[in-house]
């Protein structure tokens, strides 16, 4: 079986990995994948965003399934394309994607479906969202409506700080056409877990919980950036708090796609904020989340390829998924700088002894040597029995592997342990 992995990042790798352990799979492509998981596909260079380039690649090379993995191509309609080609897929069609794509779409699908999240007014209008910040509650957070690289949201401490955020989203374009619309919303506070899911459209089955690191720094300082690093499951994720998500949350969240005549297959990935009023969502993603991505399919026991191909046939209630009740722990090696400015083209030095633990994400081969490049350069995860030693293993790894201007959050994982134990 030749299957198809569109994406270049450590979230492709791990998903890479898993299916491989699948005996039918006789191939694996990669679209651009990098050069760090060579070992594992064939990197094809096809830019991500080519729909066009990828849908005619899979029909030439009798591609039997496809894994669409990043935001772009799935709001693009890279699955549309290639069913339209009779290419088996797995991914949301782009009038599913669009739970991700458009902020305002999923804010007012929420308000309208009374699925718990925070107040919000939207604009599109710069001088009303300047009129409206005048007199809204400080700290306001500012998003804008369309992708925007993980970056298009800001957290506005000030005033001044909420109205400089509107004028570069609206006036200055920072985020191109994404900033035409934005959202304002409250400031909610409370633990963030993140809880990727199957869905068919009609069974929804929730992964194991996990925790991102989102900002650069140790203690969550610093600018935000794409993870730096995620633990799995997350201690503030009880069953109690599950029970809730998959009333409140997860099941109206299908229905109403379903009532929108958008019904989402895939990977509908839950950001949550348990706040003191309860679970709320903070965004969707149409996708599988990175680094999330990186904990959670290495605890996955059920064959990944599997599962994916019950979504796409819609038989995901015949099959159960069964996760290890080990803990996780991965960790960003990111080139210093990141996510501002950094240098790349620095040999990295993975062992072959821990290549099964590492996840590649940005690297490249030059003259037949693996160099870094790109931000987040790879991610170091090691599954263990309980979360210390999970974080443990995984700083382990990292020692183990080097490359110049190398750059790593010393503390991923340690505030999950700190509520483990005040449990
Ligand atoms: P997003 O790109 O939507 O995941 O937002 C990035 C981060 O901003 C989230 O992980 C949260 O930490 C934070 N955030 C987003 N929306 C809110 C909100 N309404 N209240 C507090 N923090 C938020
Ligand atoms: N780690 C957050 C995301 O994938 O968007």
């Amino acid at each position: 079986m030749k299957v198809m992995v569109v994406g270049g990042g450590g979230r492709e790798h791990a998903i890479i990995k898993k299916i491989k352990e699948n005996k039918a799979v006789t191939e694996i492509f990669a679209l651009p994948g990098n050069g760090g998981m060579a070992n594992d596909a064939t990197c094809v260079n096809i830019d991500a965003k080519d729909i066009h380039k990828i849908a005619d690649f899979a029909v030439k090379n009798n591609i039997d399934y496809a894994v669409v993995a990043p935001d772009d191509p799935l709001v693009l309609g890279a699955v549309d394309l290639l069913e339209e080609n009779g290419i088996a897929c797995f991914g949301p069609r782009a009038n599913a994607a669009i739970i991700e794509g458009s902020k305002v779409f999923s804010k007012n699908l929420m308000k309208k479906y009374g699925i718990p999240t925070a107040a919000y007014e939207v604009f599109d209008d710069m001088k009303a969202a300047l009129n409206y910040i005048k007199t809204a509650p400080i700290p306001a957070v500012i998003k804008a409506d369309g992708l925007a690289l993980g970056k298009g949201v800001i957290i506005a401490q000030t005033r001044k700080e909420a109205e400089d955020a509107i004028r570069s989203m609206m006036q200055d374009k920072v985020f191109g056409k994404s900033g035409d619309n934005i959202v304002i919303e409250e400031f909610l506070t409370g633990p963030e877990v993140s809880v990727l899911s199957f869905t068919d459209g009609k069974t929804v089955v929730p992964m194991i919980s996990s925790m991102d690191h989102k900002r650069a720094g140790d203690n969550d300082t610093g600018l935000n950036t794409g993870g730096m690093g995620t633990i799995a499951p997350n201690p503030y994720y009880t069953p109690e708090i599950a029970k809730e998500c998959m009333e409140k949350i997860f099941l109206p969240t299908i229905n109403a796609m379903n009532n929108e005549g958008r019904t989402f297959k895939g990977c509908l990935y839950f950001g949550l904020m348990l706040t003191k009023s309860g679970p709320k969502v903070i965004e969707y993603n149409c996708r599988f989340g990175d680094p999330e991505t990186q904990v959670v399919l290495p605890l996955l026991e059920t064959d990944l390829l599997s599962v994916m191909q019950a979504v796409t046939e819609g038989k995901l209630s015949e099959i159960e998924v069964i996760f290890s009740d080990k803990s996780a722990c991965c960790v960003i090696m990111a080139s210093e700088g990141y996510p501002v400015k950094y240098e790349k083209g620095f040999e990295l030095n993975i062992p072959e002894k821990i290549a099964d633990k590492v996840y590649v994400a940005g690297a490249a081969i030059k003259d037949d040597t693996l160099v870094t490049n790109g931000g987040r350069v790879l991610g170091a995860t090691a599954v263990s029995d309980d979360l210390k030693t999970a974080i443990n293993n995984a700083y382990l790894i990292v020692n183990q592997i080097t490359f110049t201007n190398s750059y790593y959050r010393n503390d991923i994982g340690a505030k999950a342990l700190k509520a483990e134990e005040g449990r």
